[in-house]
């Protein structure tokens, strides 16, 4: 299968997901979902169970994006801490999204029981360890917040992983899984229901005529009563922009020399934090680990970030061999909160989920069940908390001028810091960079055959540069995360227009 990327997760590996051809009816549809990922499924799929007509429309392949790249933990301790969530929006409705993401396992656990799903579930116990004195006290007030909100979680003296700490906490019932047979499983599931797929349909427009939302794509026109933007952040420039911001995550698939998988999920608390899992993958155990975020397209070099996560799990662990490296993209909130609900600016038939932090697979499987319940018209406890519109100035306010004052500089100032031509000249067989050529800058890539591909930097999402990605050889937007392959193709928006060709050399 492919993805977003130029690496390989052990996921997409020998795995392929076909969707069969179906003719698209004319007629409209009740809801359009853009993005198959795994909220485009869930939702899809709830959706056409509660008796509404869906139409996936997906710009490349089936989880093509982060589904495919995700390390698939199942948790309910997120990546926003409970005390985190206790100040900003009250203890009920920390608790709200702690029954939240185990309502999340829960649909999950059912939709493998319903369908008899193997998809290498099983469930684990959580540990969350801390390495210094600071950390301990940070641990101490997270386990407070996590009793508070009613999971069950206690002082541990051990952990899986051999890595030294001082304090450490365990929680049962989380859990883990294979995501693309789990969604491929409920593709089918979709598709027997009636619901309809079209993949390399890239969304170009949508507005509102006659009553109805209508699609223009790549593959025509399709309208319907509902859309709902599945596609990581939405297309176009507005609120959510600057209230989410793009980062990556790397992760290594190891093969140990001795027994020492951990069996268990495993997180420390450092900034940003290294997190530790073993699938069960062709017949063997493979240590996933992963950490090392930073910012999307703001890292000059992606290759030495994967050797700094080498270098710390060599550490640790008796590495025998490193059959799988990748990385993948996922928004942080301003405030701490997915945003999953109406989107903001447009009228009320147009919804969107976003910014789900590191817990993909829990949000995007949450949204499913919100966006149907908002969609057919049911009460969801879910639609004031996580309202993309929500004003929380106290809450979001120090991360969105960081993020947002950081936006602004990219805006203004990448011009000012591209390098010189000298690169031009010295770029290496799969390098690329921006590169200042006669006063123009210029995106330059250069293949395995010398061949030079040249490229406006220019984002046409609003107006950024995109930076050079080594280690998955794409070009990043520091500003909303919008990536390009090496021919300017989107590879994720929410740019909806590719990088312009400068000609090759
Ligand atoms: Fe917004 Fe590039 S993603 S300017």
């Amino acid at each position: 299968m492919n993805r977003d990327a130029f690496t390989t997760t052990p996921w997409q590996d020998g795995f392929n997901i076909r969707i069969p051809e179906k003719a698209t009816v004319n007629a409209p549809f009740d809801v359009i979902i853009i993005g198959a990922g795994i909220t485009g499924i869930t939702t899809g799929l709830q959706l056409q169970q509660a008796g509404k007509k869906c139409l996936i429309l997906e710009a490349h392949t089936v989880c093509f994006g982060t589904s495919a790249a995700t390390t698939a933990h199942l948790n309910t301790v997120l990546d926003t801490t409970y005390p985190e969530l206790i100040k900003k929006f009250g203890a009920n409705n920390a608790l709200l999204i702690a029954q939240g993401a185990r309502k999340a396992i829960q649909l999950i656990r059912n939709h493998i029981g319903q369908y008899q799903i193997d998809c290498d579930f099983e469930e684990k116990t959580g540990y969350l360890y801390a390495r210094n004195e600071k950390e301990d006290s940070e641990l101490e007030k997270i386990l407070e917040g996590m009793l508070t909100v009613g999971i069950d979680a206690a002082p541990s003296f051990t952990t899986p992983v051999p890595i030294p700490f001082t304090t450490a906490i365990r929680f049962p019932d989380q859990a883990q899984f294979h995501p693309l047979k789990y969604l491929s499983a409920l593709i089918d599931q979709f598709l027997e229901a009636g619901g309809t797929i079209r993949e390399a349909t890239m969304v170009e427009q949508v507005e509102e005529k006659d009553g109805l939302q209508e699609v223009s794509s790549t593959t025509g026109q399709y309208r319907a009563t509902d859309i709902v933007y599945a596609t990581h952040i939405p297309p176009g420039v507005n609120l959510l922009h600057f209230r989410c911001a793009p980062y990556r995550s790397y992760v290594l698939g190891i093969r140990l020399e001795d027994d020492s998988y951990p069996d268990a999920l495993a997180y420390d608390l450092e900034e940003p934090y290294h997190y530790f899992r073993t699938a069960r993958h062709q017949g063997a155990p493979l240590l996933i680990a992963g950490g090392c975020d930073h910012k999307t397209g703001h890292e000059d070099n992606t290759e030495q970030v994967f050797r700094e996560l080498e270098a710390y799990a060599r550490t640790y662990f008796r590495i025998h061999s490193l059959p799988y490296r990748w990385s993948s993209q996922y928004y942080e909130p301003a405030d701490g909160l997915p945003y999953i609900g109406l989107l903001p600016g447009n009228n009320d038939h147009v919804y969107v989920a976003t910014g789900y932090s590191g817990n993909g697979m829990i949000f995007g499987t949450l949204a499913g069940r919100i966006l149907s319940d908002l969609i057919t018209g049911h009460y969801s406890p879910y639609a004031d908390l996580l309202a993309p519109s929500r004003i929380k100035p106290v809450a979001g306010f120090a991360n969105f001028i960081k993020e947002n004052a950081d936006v602004v500089k990219h805006f203004i100032g990448d011009r000012l810091s591209v390098k010189s031509l000298d690169v031009f000249a010295a770029l290496g067989p799969g390098e690329g960079s921006v590169i200042q050529y006669d006063g123009e800058s210029i995106a330059a890539y250069k293949d395995e055959q010398g061949k030079l591909f040249t490229l406006d930097p220019v984002c046409p999402h609003a107006g950024c540069l995109v930076q050079w990605n080594n280690a998955e050889r794409s070009w990043d937007c520091p500003c909303h995360g919008s990536r390009f392959d090496v021919n300017g193709s989107v590879l994720n928006g929410p740019a909806q227009k590719a990088l312009q060709p400068l000609g090759g050399v």
